[in-house]
């Protein structure tokens, strides 16, 4: 580490030099050939975004009164986000930097709207899916609610209505649906999860961050899409994200309302204080105008059209990786994907050695590890950029299925799983030791820190997890 103090002072052109330097160790985005983390858009698009970001760089969306042209974009953006989603005069919503944003925004909403309209729930909770993302978790474990989890069925990954109705309490203030879950791609029945909450008058929130900018243009171009909007009756809150599948720079995302009176819950005001009177509609107060322009950009360059045209060929995409998959022997599909993500078991393949073998040559595709119902799977999260490599993709993986499956690699744990699930925070830095882990770094090969944190139960993971990245970061 060198000494910011006696550091000297190096030109710009070196500095974007150590950037650049920097950069070569990333995942190779730009190959088409990464199936997580990122959702490559059009060349021309992207230098749009990159301008547009630029422009509005230094903009601060803290007070929608200076910046007109930022209250100005994000009224435009949420309008056309609403009109995809069956919104109406009366809905609202906000653009925030990300779908978790966008969830503990509806989390604190609904928190606050039963604070003022049943006072006398002193511990409010939300019953949700064991599919519903994490997020949800989070923002619970941020606002103090209790999250009520029920199960989902072991073929199609979605739960019974009937266990939300059984779920919902005198304390519960919201339930979620998820249109689709990320990690089997597979969409909940709205329709009846939204018409319990109605009966029980609970809100109703559609977690649709990965499948807003997707289902509205999937439906309009044929496909057989289950209602899951603003049209259904008792859905009253709608997350949705652009920087996932609307192609845009990260930091955009949606939370809308249906009624514009339950967003009053959302906003936080604060005066006071001495300074200048705070009045934040979402979590971040000073924040860049940059990603609301690209994603402004974006939308209107794009268009609806546009991006039902990116629907179309990425289901025909999702189509062939589906039908690969359930003709390979050594590996199982999970649920019936709705839309472009899917996931896949081994049955009988080892799927740690899988995913480091496409990792080696050169796909990106991400681990699950098991979780309730789930075993332990690979997702992929196909995008357009994918498109063109579709078919050198399932050539890949029918090769390294079938090798895994005629040379079964060595799947020993270094410790048997029960040892493992007494593991101790002291005892993941011997693990670290052991495994060839340095402090700061990111391991390079992570197959068998994968077989571990697959083998002890969420907890355990969770902890070996926290301790891993506390020693990630400085
Ligand atoms: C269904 C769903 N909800 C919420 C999120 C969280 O979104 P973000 O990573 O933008 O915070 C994701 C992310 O993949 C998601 O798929």
């Amino acid at each position: 580490m060198t000494n910011f103090f006696e550091q000297e002072r190096p030109s710009s052109f070196e500095v974007i030099q150590l950037l650049e330097q920097l950069k070569k160790n990333d995942i190779p985005w730009k190959s088409g050939r990464v199936m997580a983390y990122v959702y490559e858009p059009e060349p021309e698009a992207y230098a749009l975004i990159q301008k547009a970001y630029m422009m509005f760089l230094t903009e601060n969306g803290l007070d929608p009164t200076a910046f007109s042209s930022l209250l100005k974009m994000e009224q435009e953006v949420i309008d056309a986000a609403l009109q995809l989603v069956g919104g109406t005069e009366q809905s609202a919503g906000n653009f925030t930097f990300g779908g978790t944003e966008s969830i503990i925004l509806a989390v604190k909403a609904a928190r606050d709207y039963a604070r003022d309209m049943y006072p006398h729930i002193k511990q409010p909770n939300i019953v949700l899916a064991e599919t519903g993302h994490a997020a949800f978790f989070k923002a619970c474990h941020y606002l103090c609610l209790e999250t009520k989890v029920i199960p989902v069925d072991a073929e199609t990954f979605t739960p019974n209505p009937e266990d939300y109705r059984n779920a919902i309490d005198e304390n519960t203030v919201m339930v979620v649906a998820s249109t689709p879950s990320y990690a089997h791609g597979v969409i909940d029945p709205v329709e009846d999860i939204a018409k319990i909450a109605k009966e029980k008058g609970v809100l109703c929130h559609v977690d649709a961050c990965v499948g807003g900018m997707y289902l509205p243009f999937a439906k309009r171009a044929g496909f057989d899409i289950p209602n899951f909007d603003f049209t259904v009756d008792g859905v009253t809150s709608i997350s949705m994200d652009f920087h996932k599948y609307g192609y845009t720079a990260k930091g955009a995302s949606a939370i809308l309302y249906k009624d514009r009176e339950l967003r009053k819950y959302q906003i936080y005001t604060c005066s006071s204080w001495s300074g200048y009177s705070v009045v934040n509609p979402t979590v971040l107060s000073s924040k860049t105008g940059g990603s609301l322009a690209a994603c402004w950009a974006n939308m209107n360059f794009i268009g609806a059209k546009g991006f039902e045209e990116i629907v179309k060929e990425t289901e025909t995409a999702k189509g062939k990786v589906v039908d690969a998959i359930k003709n390979m022997k050594g590996i199982r599909l999970l649920g019936k994907p709705i839309m472009n993500m899917v996931a896949f078991a081994g049955d009988g393949v080892d799927l740690f050695s899988l995913s480091k073998r496409m990792n080696d040559m050169g796909w990106y595709i991400q681990l699950q590890f098991k979780a309730g119902i789930s075993p332990t799977n690979i997702h992929l999260s196909i995008n357009r950029a994918n498109v063109p490599h579709i078919d050198a993709f399932i050539e890949d993986l029918g090769k390294v299925v079938q090798d895994l499956l005629d040379n079964p690699p060595n799947d020993a744990l270094p410790f048997p799983a029960e040892m493992l699930e007494g593991i101790t925070p002291e005892m993941v830095q011997q693990l670290k030791t052991v495994l060839g882990v340095g402090d700061g770094e990111a391991p390079s090969d992570l197959t068998m820190v994968n077989r571990i944190l697959d083998a002890v139960s969420p907890a355990k993971r969770d902890m070996i997890l926290r301790e891993f990245v506390n020693g990630l970061f400085r």
